[in-house]
């Protein structure tokens, strides 16, 4: 059994939900895990796991800072054991070429700013909340949104999250890990040989 820590920083909780997938994943396959807020933890202890997840969302172009200084913070930490980042944001949920370029643009300045190299990277599609917005930001959120949504409801809520593709990138970070640290998985039954 390993232990696994999943870092998120979340703005209205779509990274914070894709977390909780991650987890339950990396847990079904009889792992300990714990999905922690990285804005509500002031002092998370990186050296405690065996392998650590880190998931962010766009915001403005960018990642938040706080996720930003707790990768540079642990930086050490992170290279010593085997890690994952997941990005959530609208340019992937676009599914354009631009979208494509422009979500990698996102993970490429992060991993620079931050000099992290991780073992695993994934770029999911996030949602929009308008019914969690204030007027600002879904002002701002529509401006940004533009004409590259023509079907999104302007005052609803709209997930563009491929939960399959969440759960093999879980499945896959998790397969890594184990093999890194020479753990075989529980089987799903008790009927072993
Ligand atoms: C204020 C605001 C600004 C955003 N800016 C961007 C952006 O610049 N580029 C982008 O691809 N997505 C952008 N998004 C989309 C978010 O990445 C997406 O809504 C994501 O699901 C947010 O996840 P969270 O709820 O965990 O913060 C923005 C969302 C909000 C609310």
């Amino acid at each position: 059994m390993l232990s696994i820590l999943v870092a998120y920083a979340t703005g209205e909780g779509q990274t914070a939900a894709v977390a909780d997938r991650v987890g339950a994943v990396v847990e079904a396959r009889g792992h300990a895990v714990d999905v922690v807020d990285i804005g509500r933890e002031s002092a998370l202890a990186v050296d405690d796991y065996d392998a650590v997840i880190v998931g962010s969302s766009i915001h403005y172009g960018r990642h938040g800072k706080r996720v930003r200084r707790f990768v540079r913070d642990n930086r050490e930490a992170l290279t010593a054991r085997p890690t994952a980042f997941f990005q959530l944001s609208l340019a992937s949920a676009a599914d354009t070429e631009e979208g494509v370029e422009e979500a990698a643009g996102y993970v490429e300045a992060f991993l620079e700013a931050t000099d992290w190299h991780p073992d695993r990277i994934a770029q999911f599609g996030g949602a929009l909340r308008y019914s969690k917005y204030g007027f600002l930001k879904r002002l701002m959120m529509r401006r940004i949104v533009g004409d590259d949504f023509p079907d999104v409801d302007p005052h609803g809520d709209t997930e563009f999250t491929d939960w399959a593709e969440v759960e093999a990138f879980a499945n896959d970070v998790a397969a890594f890990a184990e093999g890194r640290v020479g753990v075989v998985p529980r089987p799903s039954t008790d009927d072993g040989p």
